[in-house]
């Protein structure tokens, strides 16, 4: 997720913007850049790979003024290098943006008729060359960020500099986080807390569709073009805690935040008429598939299985779920109507490389599912069926959450791709996948205000040493989540069944010292399970049930209840994965373990 910082005072604005950004780094970055307002006018330095390589660059060729605007780019539209490096330029005028320009294609289209021309592959730069528009039509800075910002669909927080305006900068947002920090002679804006602490800890969080004018002295806040007052907070926040958003782990932050990296995920993608755009990803290539494998390790695959399920329901193609390190050494008989599809979070697991890198020398079609731009899966990929970015941000918490239900998410999104594009899906059944998944976010901010209560569970969930996982059809997977979640950061034994294999074996291992998590859907299948339930009840066996609103008559069979939103069932993984998240959380937290980075486990496993 990329980093902003602005800052005018009367200190050297460069250094400042890189402290601050170097703050920010656990967002996670390929490319950082700033530009500053000097008396020789405006100017910038950027830089691919870590801040150290700006730093670099500024002593080689220094920038002196006092205001000045800064960025870390996670690369999102383009590849990670200097060309796409924020801030963009045009004439006078820079910018930095995080989040996701929807219409940029047509504004750049609209904006090179013109006669602008574009330097970089990204969205952002629509911006630098709209505001720059308006200005050569003699509207002010504000007035022209103002007329810009009217022309965008999507997500952005941006901040913005002119050469003509040597005493103040404009930043605006509409749903991407943004902070104005107010000091003593000296104000700045930035995406996240830790960029302005060594500055004020005066602090006002700026609201959607908030305009703001930056000068030493004051910063003015608009919003549909009247002055507004926003409430001054004070934060007491260290550094540490700000970086973790006020969270205790990282791994709370990221499941807190999936609602928001769901929405990252669908933006751009839900086209009208059951259409949907994936960027990076050749549907058309599809044409002609008879059959798709499905290649992952870990949670993804777990997420792979959900996919499956999604394909298989909604585009009507079969699908196989394989695992990577074990496919990579199978005798494959492919025929031309096949097609290798690569999930993978990092993009860089040793074993999804190897097997995706095989069929690909075979000749057959593959692609990836990935979250992390040019990686070595999505760069694999790339001239074959192509790429879908999960666009979850960053994910540093080691236990895989957002990663997860932004996998299943971007999956949805190629089933109901593939079924309108062969044709097995109709306009009708295509809109209504789409629309529901336009709600699931609104969905997941209900389950995770629900699941709270989950914290209160810990002390008892944490008596037990083994776990069993129940789930049926698109909840198996879940089930399987769940166990490994908790069995990662709590060390707590966990398996995770399908409910029907329960009696072909591991019900022997029922008694009142080992409990069950069920998921009970509300679907088809729900009378099946509770069946199950009963005959662990039945063996004295705790159980924890986690089930759908409107089921509340099952605390009669369970020692503990969680309820969560009833949402159509094919977005029941997405919403059931959020208390399983937060279970394994607060149980590990609960006894103590190092929720981030759990023993023997490394985020990325670029070894075989
Ligand atoms: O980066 P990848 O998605 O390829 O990683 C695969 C697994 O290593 C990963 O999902 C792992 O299981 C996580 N620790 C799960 O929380």
């Amino acid at each position: 997720m990329c980093g902003i910082v602005g800052y005018i005072g009367a200190q050297d604005a460069s250094e400042v913007l890189v402290e601050g950004l170097k703050t920010l780094e656990y967002r996670g970055y390929d490319s950082a850049g700033v530009a500053i307002l000097a008396e020789g006018g405006l100017d910038r330095r950027r830089a691919e790979g870590k801040l150290r390589n700006l730093s670099k660059r500024l002593k080689e060729a220094p920038l002196a003024g006092t205001l000045g605007i800064g960025h870390t780019r996670w690369a999102t539209h383009g590849k990670p290098n200097e060309t796409n490096a924020h801030p963009h330029r045009a004439g006078g005028v820079a910018v930095v943006h995080n989040g996701i320009i929807e219409n940029y294609a047509a504004l750049r289209q609209e904006l090179q008729a013109d006669g602008a021309v574009f330097t970089s592959e990204t969205d952002t730069e629509v911006v630098a060359h709209l505001v720059s528009h308006f200005r050569a039509q003699g509207l002010d800075l504000q007035a022209s960020v103002a007329a810009s910002i009217e022309r965008l669909e999507g997500a952005y927080a941006i901040a913005v500099v002119d050469e003509a305006y040597p005493d103040e900068f404009i930043a605006a947002r509409e749903s991407s986080p943004l902070i104005l920090a107010l000091g003593d002679d000296e104000n700045l804006v930035a995406s996240d807390l830790p960029a302005v602490l060594a500055h004020t800890r005066k602090v006002v969080f700026l609201q959607d569709g908030d305009l703001v004018r930056v000068t030493r002295g004051e910063a003015q806040i608009f919003a549909e073009g009247a002055l507004v007052e926003r409430p001054v907070k004070r934060v007491d926040w260290s550094p540490a805690a700000a970086q973790k958003g006020g969270y205790k782990h990282f791994m709370l932050k990221e499941i807190f935040e999936q609602p928001r990296a769901v929405t990252d995920t669908l933006t751009g993608r839900l086209g009208r008429g059951g259409e949907v755009h994936l960027e990076h990803f050749d549907l058309e290539a599809l044409k002609g598939i008879q059959h798709i494998s499905l290649v992952a390790c870990g949670t993804s695959w777990h997420a792979a299985l959900v996919g499956r399920d999604l394909i298989e329901s909604i585009a009507g193609i079969p699908v196989s779920v394989e695992y990577a390190h074990e496919y990579r050494y199978r005798r494959h008989i492919f025929g031309p109507g096949d097609a290798v599809i690569g999930i993978s979070q990092s993009g860089e697991t040793a074993d999804t490389l190897a097997a995706l890198g095989e069929v690909k020398a075979r000749g057959v079609r593959v692609g990836a599912i990935t979250n992390v731009m040019e990686s070595a899966v999505a760069r694999l990929s790339g001239d074959s069926l192509g790429v879908i970015y999960t666009h979850a941000g960053p994910e540093i918490g080691v236990a895989s959450t957002k990663a997860f239900t932004t996998q299943m998410v971007s999956l949805h999104l190629l089933a109901v791709g593939i079924g309108r594009t062969l044709g097995t899906l109709t306009v009708e059944e295509a809109t209504a996948e789409l629309e529901a998944l336009r709600h699931l976010p609104h969905w997941m901010e209900q389950a995770l205000e629900g699941a709270s209560q989950v914290a209160e569970l810990a002390p008892w969930a944490s008596e037990f040493d083994n776990y069993l996982f129940l789930g049926r059809g698109n909840l198996f997977p879940v089930a399987l989540e769940g166990a490994l979640k908790l069995k990662e950061i709590s060390y707590i034994h966990a398996e995770g069944y399908a409910a029907g294999e329960m009696k072909h074996g591991p019900i022997a291992l029922i008694t009142e010292h080992f409990p069950t998590v069920a998921l009970v859907g509300s679907d088809d299948l729900k009378a099946k399970v509770v069946s199950n339930i009963e005959e662990l009840k039945a063996r004295g066996g705790p159980v924890l049930i986690v089930a759908s609103e409107g089921d509340e008559d099952l605390a009669r069979i369970a020692d503990q209840l969680v309820l969560v939103p009833e949402v159509p069932e094919r977005l029941q993984p997405v919403i059931y994965s959020l208390p399983m998240q937060l279970l394994a959380y607060h149980v590990a937290d609960f006894l103590g373990t190092d929720v981030d980075q759990p023993r023997n486990l490394a985020k990325s496993v670029t070894v075989e």
